[in-house]
This record gives C-alpha cells, structure tokens and sequence, in this order.
C-alpha cells in the first residue's frame, strides 16, 4: 500500500549567498516534460500528493537523504535540502508534450500506476496539465502513432516552434528557471554522426530535415537553445553528442544522461561491483524482463530496443573491467531480453540468472526476480534530477561543465567527458554525488580513510 504521512510542509533550507557561488533558488521552477505517459504522470501527481501531505517521497535522495560532514565522530548529519538550496516542491510547476491529447489525469488513469482513488484527490490539478502538440515522427518510434503533432515547413521550423513553447511557459507560468526533463518513448537506434558534430552542421541539417536528427535532438536544441539545462531519461542518443554539449556549455544550460537506472539495471550495478570486490568470476549473466505498459510495446519494435539494449549492455563490461582481469571476466556471456507482455501493466518482472565462480574456479549461481514497479522507481529519479540540474545551473562552478557527471548515481548509461570511461558502481555514484555537494559548500570532501580515530 502506498505509504500516507504528514505534510511535507514548507522546508527551511539553508540560506545560500551568490558569495559561495550558488544563487538562491528564488521563484518558481518550471519542469518542462516531453512524454506525458506513465513516468511523467507518476512524478507530477507525486509532487503534488506530497505537496498536499497525502504521500511521502520515498525514493528521492532531495527528499529524505542526508549527507555526514566532517568527522565520524561530529555528528553532523543535515538533509541534504537543507544543506545545498534546492528549489521547494511548492515552486514545481509543470508543462508537457505529447502525441496524444489526454491530459496528466487521463493520462495518468491509462497508465494504471497510481491508484484512482489518489489520483480523485487531485484530479483538477492534473486534468489542468494539458499536453502541448509535439514534435514527433513515426520513423523513430515505430510501434506509436498520434493526432497531437506539430506541423512544420522543416525540422528547424519545429524546433522554432518548441522554443516558442518554451519561451510561452516561461511567460504564462511565471517560472524564473526552467528545466526540461525527457521522458519520452525510447526511439530507435541512431548513431552518431558528422551532422552532430558542430552547432553549424546540425542546423544546416535541421534545415535540411536531416535523417538522423530525431524528435528529442529537436526538444533538447531548442531547450539549450533558451539556456533550458535537459535531461535524458531514455536511452536516446539526445544530448550524447558533441553539438549538445557545446551548447550546453555556450548557454550554460547542463545536460546529463542517459536512461533512468531503475530496477534490473539498478540491482547489477550493486552487484557486479560486490563480486569484483571481492574477485569472483562471472561466466554468465542473463537478464529477462516482462512489462505490458506502453514503454514495453514500444520496446517491442526492434530499433528501439536497440537503443536499450545498448544502453543495458554496457554496465558490466565497465564495472568488471574483463582487460585488467581476464581469468575472471574475460569471457562473460550477456544477455539482456525485453518482451512485451500486456497482463503486468507497469509492473515489470526482472529475472537474472548469475553464473559466478569462486576458490579453484568453483561454480554458483544467482537468481535475482525483482517484481517492480516502473514508474515508481523513476519518478523519485525524475525529482531528484530536476532540482539537480536546476542546482547545477545555480552553481558557477558546475554551470559551464556541460555534462554533469556527479548525476551518473541516476542513470544506466552515464554521460561524460569525451574519452573517459563511465562510473557504473552505484557506490562508486553515490559517493561522486555527495562529494560534488560537499564541494560546492566548501566542505571537507570525504575519503572513508579513517586513520586518524585511532591516532
Ligand atoms: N520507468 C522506468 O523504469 C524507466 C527506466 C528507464 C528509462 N525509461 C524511459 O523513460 C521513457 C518513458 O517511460 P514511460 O514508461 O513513461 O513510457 P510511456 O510510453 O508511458 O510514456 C512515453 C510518452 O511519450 C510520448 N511520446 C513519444 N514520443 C514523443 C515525442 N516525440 N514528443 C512528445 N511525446 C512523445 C508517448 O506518447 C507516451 O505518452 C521511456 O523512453 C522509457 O524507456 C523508463
């Protein structure tokens, strides 16, 4: 049963001066969501139950996590809200895209995740978030189709159009800062190439409704475009490419993905890193999931599960690193399955099998069967990583990364600096993500060395 609890109420969070290089998060903050489906509707009507105190934020690290500062023995423990200025869920407010009409309740009912009699409670707020008309082509999303589409004289005409968008939300919601989160459909496979590599070559490439610019580059140009930052939660290669970033640095907008790490994927980045530890071998590792929402028909299609398939592959190969240790991993079978199947809705089954190896090369194995539930392992995520970026783009040193690699903690196929191999250890994230905050607050950063208690 979902859990109910006291209202959230207003935090008070730690003041912040411009001095210690983070503006205060004054006004509201505008989420803008291209793909109003089960993820988007689980998170919006979430922040509104909890803004209501009809629900607790289980899941979000902003929410309820606290961060240790200095000393073991200083007991210094604030929540992290109060010790970085994030933005109150009281300043959320919300905007979307989608090819459908149906509004945020008439969305949220179809994708079955949250419970009517909650989403009764606040049905007028919901039914007041209407999806503008997106931008959309059935070439990248093959198993979908919908009436709710712009129209345009070419791809950069579109992203005129999602740009005007923004600049109207701006206007009409009062937002003083904006934050675009995709939780689109996965679209299909597409690889990187030169038309991605310069701002100049990708909007000549607009112009010329290049093939390999998908609907969400269009979204995230136009977001970067208005000093938007953007998140990534499909595996789309989106903001994974060189244009993006340099406009994300240009515009100092942040930009981090990709592909929300929710269950199967969140389970193999906390054990692989657990047998490497301790060097037992893996000889096997397979992965199946069942799902029968929406986001597993569209997984169904070929090139789109490509794309996931890519982004899920990557985790263990960069966890185990089979080239330091090739006894132990140098000849691991992978295999990750998706298969549609409509009975479970959101809730997904994720079953692995582990082929591991111990002492004298002596086999065991795992079985891992995680009965979960989609969306409510990615909304607390979707939060998180809003009041994050927003928290990026407040903060001068992190402003002009571009890429945010301290959000890895969020995501299966981290996004990073050209050349540099991904953080896939859910440890490994968590410990980057704390200490970016302590940084930021000029804290001591902390190495768990611990010598010094026994000095
Ligand atoms: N739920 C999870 O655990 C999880 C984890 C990782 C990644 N994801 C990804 O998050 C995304 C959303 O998942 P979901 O379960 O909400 O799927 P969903 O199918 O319920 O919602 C996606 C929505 O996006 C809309 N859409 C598709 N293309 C669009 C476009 N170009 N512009 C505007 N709207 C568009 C669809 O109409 C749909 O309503 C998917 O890409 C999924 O792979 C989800």
């Amino acid at each position: 049963m979902p859990a109910r609890g006291k209202p959230a109420g207003r935090t008070t969070h730690r003041a912040s001066k411009a001095s210690d290089g983070i503006t205060p998060a004054k006004g509201k903050l505008g989420v803008m969501i291209p793909g109003m489906g089960a993820v988007a509707t689980t998170f919006v009507a979430g922040v509104e139950a909890i803004r209501r105190g009809i629900a607790r934020p289980i899941g979000s690290l902003t929410q309820m996590g606290t961060i240790r500062l200095g000393k073991r023995t200083a007991g210094k423990t604030p929540l992290i809200r109060d010790f970085v200025p994030l933005a109150p869920l009281e300043d959320l407010v919300f905007t979307g895209w989608d090819i459908f009409h149906d509004n945020m309740y008439e969305s949220a009912m179809n994708a079955g995740v949250l419970e009517r009699t909650l989403l009764t409670e606040i049905r007028p707020f919901l039914q007041g978030i209407k999806p503008r008309a997106a931008v959309f082509d059935r070439n990248y999303v093959k198993r979908l189709d919908g009436p709710n589409v712009k129209k345009g004289r070419n791809k950069m005409d579109l992203a005129e159009q999602v740009r005007a968008d923004i600049r109207e939300f701006r206007q009409s919601s009062g937002a003083e800062r904006l934050v675009m989160m995709w939780c689109g459909s996965t679209e299909t496979f597409i690889q990187a190439g030169e038309v991605h590599d310069s701002l100049k070559c990708f909007e000549e490439g607009l112009r010329k409704n290049h093939s390999q610019i998908a609907p969400s580059m269009i979204y995230a140009y136009a977001a970067l475009q208005e000093g938007v930052p953007f998140a990534n939660g499909a595996p789309n290669l989106t903001v994974d490419l060189p244009v993006m970033q340099e406009l994300s640095r240009r515009n100092e907008a942040p930009i981090c993905g990709k592909d929300f790490k929710t269950g199967q994927t969140l389970m193999k980045t906390v054990l692989a890193p657990a047998f490497k530890a301790r060097m037992l071998g893996l000889s096997g590792w397979y992965s199946t999931n069942i799902l029968g929402n929406r986001d597993g028909e569209v997984l169904d299609d070929p090139g789109s599960f490509k794309t996931k398939e890519e982004s899920k592959l990557g985790v263990l190969e960069h966890i185990l690193q089979p080239d330091k240790y090739p006894e132990l991993y140098g000849n691991i079978f992978h295999k990750v399955r998706i298969n549609y199947y409509p009975p479970r809705g959101d809730n997904k089954e994720g079953w692995d099998n582990i082929d591991i190896f111990g002492w004298l090369g002596y086999p065991m194995q795992i079985k891992v069967d995680f009965l979960c539930r989609d969306s409510i392992l990615a909304a607390p995520i979707v939060l998180d990583l809003v009041l994050f970026l927003d928290l990026a783009q407040r903060a001068t040193e992190l402003k002009r990364l571009g890429i945010q690699e301290w959000l890895s903690f969020y995501f299966k196929s981290p996004m990073t600096a050209p050349g540099l191999y991904p953080e896939h250890d859910l440890f490994i994230q968590s410990m980057k993500l704390k200490n970016t905050l302590r940084h930021l607050r000029g804290e001591e950063l902390i190495t768990h060395l611990g010598l010094e208690y026994y000095d």
